[in-house]
Parts: C-alpha cells; sequence; structure tokens
C-alpha cells in the first residue's frame, strides 16, 4: 500500500465540500486542512471531517504534511493561490477554468513544470465513466473519424456575477471534445454568438461554433434561461455514432450503426446522389457507476506519485481557455476568431 498523501481544499463554497468528501474518503489522500477567507464556512466543513479550519493560506502551504492543494475558489483567483503554491513545492488541483486569462495560466504551467509538481485541472466530466467509456470508443476506432461533435447544456441557471454564460457552462463541453478529440481540442478557428435578452449585461443563452481540423465541426449550445435541462454530446463518427445522455441513467451511452454511406466516385458523382443509408443495430455500453470526483482525486495522487502529467494537465485547462477566449474575441467582433497558440499535450 502507498502512503497516503496529504491535501488542504482551498475554498469551503458550493463546490468544495465535493472535493472535501471526496479526499476524505479516498485511499490514496489524506484531508489535512480546509481553508477559506470566511473562517466559518471552513469551520462548518473541517468539522465534518475532523480536520483543521484555516483562513490563512500562507498557513497551509507552511505545514508539512500538505502534499497538494485543491483550488475551488472563484476563477479571478485561481492564478494567485496556485502560484503561491507552487512557489512552496506543493501539487495543485484547480476548479475549472484554470484561470481568467491564458496569459496567467501560462503562468501557471510554466511555473509548476519549472518546479516539477503536477499542475491539474478538474476538468470533472473526464472522470466520469460515460465520458471514459466514449474516449476508449474513438481511440479504439469504433466511432471512425470524428465527423462532428455537438453538446448541449441547457437549463435555468444562476446568472452569475462574473462570467457569461460561455465561461460558466462551456467549459465542460470544450473539455469534454478537448478530451474525446485524438490530440485534444484545436480549432483553427472559434465563432460565438451569444444574446443577453433580460438585459443582465452579459451573454445568457449562447452558441459556439468551431471548425476543426480535418474538415470536422464542433458545436456547443450553452442556455441559463431554458426551463428544460438538457445535457447532451453527440459524436458524429464516419463508422458510427455516439450520444450521451447524461440524464438517462438508464441508457447514457448509445451507439449507432446508421449514418450515411457515400459510394466512391468523382465530387459529381457524389453530390448527384449515391448516397445510401446504414441502418444498423444500436447498442448501449455497460457503464460502471462511480463518482466522477473519486477516479480525479486518484488520477491526481498517481500523477505525483508517478511524477508524469494527469489526463487533464495544465495544457488541456489551456486549450479550453484558448477557445474561451478565441469565443469572447468572436462576440465582440461578431466574426469568426483563432485561438491562440497551439497547445499539445505535455510530454513530461
Ligand atoms: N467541476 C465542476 O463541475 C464545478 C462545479 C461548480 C463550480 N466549479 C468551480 O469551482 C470554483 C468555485 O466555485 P463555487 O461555486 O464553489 O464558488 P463559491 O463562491 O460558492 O465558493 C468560493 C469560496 O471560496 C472562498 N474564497 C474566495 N477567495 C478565497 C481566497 N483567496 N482564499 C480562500 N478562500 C477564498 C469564498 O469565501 C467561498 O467560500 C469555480 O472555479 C467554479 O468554476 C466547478
Amino acid at each position: 500500500m502507498n502512503e497516503t498523501l496529504g491535501v488542504a481544499v482551498i475554498g469551503a463554497g458550493y463546490w468544495g465540500p465535493n472535493l472535501a468528501r471526496n479526499f476524505h474518503y479516498s485511499p490514496d489522500w489524506r484531508l489535512e486542512a480546509i481553508c477559506d477567507l470566511d473562517l466559518e464556512r471552513a469551520t462548518g466543513l473541517a468539522a465534518k471531517f475532523g480536520v483543521a479550519a484555516v483562513r490563512s493560506l500562507d498557513e497551509v502551504l507552511a505545514d508539512p504534511r500538505v502534499d497538494a492543494v485543491a483550488i475551488a475558489t472563484p476563477a479571478r483567483t485561481h492564478y494567485p493561490i496556485a502560484m503561491a503554491a507552487i512557489a512552496s513545492g506543493k501539487h495543485v488541483v484547480v476548479e475549472k477554468p484554470l484561470a481568467d486569462s491564458t496569459q496567467l495560466a501560462e503562468e501557471m504551467a510554466s511555473a509548476a513544470q519549472a518546479t516539477g509538481v503536477v499542475l491539474m485541472i478538474d476538468h470533472t466530466y473526464c472522470y466520469t465513466p460515460a465520458v471514459l467509456k466514449a474516449r476508449e470508443l474513438v481511440e479504439d476506432g469504433h466511432l471512425g473519424d470524428i465527423l462532428y461533435i455537438d453538446s448541449v447544456r441547457i437549463n435555468l441557471g444562476l446568472v452569475q456575477p462574473d462570467v457569461d454564460v460561455f465561461w460558466d457552462l462551456a467549459p465542460h463541453d470544450l473539455s469534454i471534445m478537448d478530451f474525446l478529440l485524438p490530440g485534444g481540442l484545436h480549432p483553427t478557428s472559434v465563432t460565438a454568438v451569444g444574446a443577453d435578452p433580460l438585459g443582465t449585461g452579459k451573454a445568457c443563452v449562447g452558441y459556439l461554433s468551431m471548425d476543426l481540423p480535418g474538415g470536422a465541426i464542433g458545436h456547443a449550445h450553452v442556455n441559463w434561461l431554458s426551463p428544460t435541462k438538457i445535457r447532451q454530446v453527440v459524436v458524429g463518427g464516419s463508422r458510427r455514432t455516439l450520444v450521451w445522455d447524461d440524464l438517462n441513467p438508464q441508457q447514457r451511452l448509445s451507439v449507432y450503426d446508421r449514418g450515411v454511406d457515400l459510394t466512391a466516385g468523382t465530387l459529381e458523382a457524389r453530390t448527384n446522389a449515391n448516397i445510401s443509408y446504414r441502418l444498423g443495430d444500436t447498442w448501449a455500453p455497460a457503464l460502471q457507476e462511480r463518482e466522477a470526483l473519486a477516479a480525479m482525486v486518484g488520477e491526481f495522487a498517481e500523477a505525483i506519485r508517478d511524477g508524469r502529467p494527469p489526463r487533464t494537465d495544465g495544457t488541456a485547462g489551456l486549450r479550453v481557455l484558448s477557445v474561451l477566449e478565441a469565443a469572447r474575441v468572436s462576440l465582440q467582433s461578431g466574426r469568426a476568431s483563432r485561438p491562440s497558440g497551439d497547445r499539445e499535450p505535455s510530454r513530461v
């Protein structure tokens, strides 16, 4: 049995308690402390697990029993907290989004690399059994080449004080696409269209289209104003199509052996007809039930022990951020925008 690693959770608001619970019950971790500027909140959460509650980040970082910190504070605070933790030699897992700009996120990734600590992003959905299975199906060629990915994430949501609907919800869709697409999400252009029908000062309904290499297209629809809740991702492949309906526990994943076939031939012959429909079986892969955050904290521990980047490392967080920034530029300009930089998965 490996020795456990010590962790402190920073931020005891809405999401921090989920991290604290998963670290506490993980065989890989010892939850050592909860830190929040609001000491009452920290104390309430810490009491559930019999650990220390602190207000001062410096106190947490000076504690030699703490090997790592998990940051669940608002996005604009991720950078200063992560940089202080990295400078103290602590491994870091950060909630999405990695930072509120790619420039700051790049500094975080460089600092972690220079210090030799793990920087992980909690792209929670990438640790759900459904997305892990979907990735397996993509990797083993079951779907063929990916032609399109369409993701819908709509419900009645809280209008956030600091971010629009793209920055609040689309990190989920983009991180799923980044995880499923071979080599990660590298759109050649991003077009965002948003609406603010209530006059809140920020987009509450958003549509984000991405041209992907090889002629494929990615699309995400995010919406805080929808009375119905939909969480659906369709991955259209040249061989099969996968549909993930996260709100259907009986059949979250469906694989359709149905699609359109084009017979080989000239472009003219193809456009004139020569199209046939493939009407094969539909099947539902069996999925184990496991909380995504339990798998996420396990991956964080393994990456630290093995000295390797985690499955969702800083560069994955950066790729998602660069698409969000391109979307922001596109919203402002009304034109397609090209994401800056091209981030390959890290090798070390
Ligand atoms: N992975 C997911 O599915 C998921 C879901 C929800 C939220 N999140 C992310 O989690 C993060 C936190 O979101 P939330 O909804 O829990 O926010 P929240 O506002 O409910 O809680 C944030 C907490 O951080 C504390 N805080 C703020 N600045 C701090 C600092 N400098 N040091 C210590 N504590 C500080 C606040 O007092 C508050 O208790 C965000 O990045 C959000 O995007 C992720």
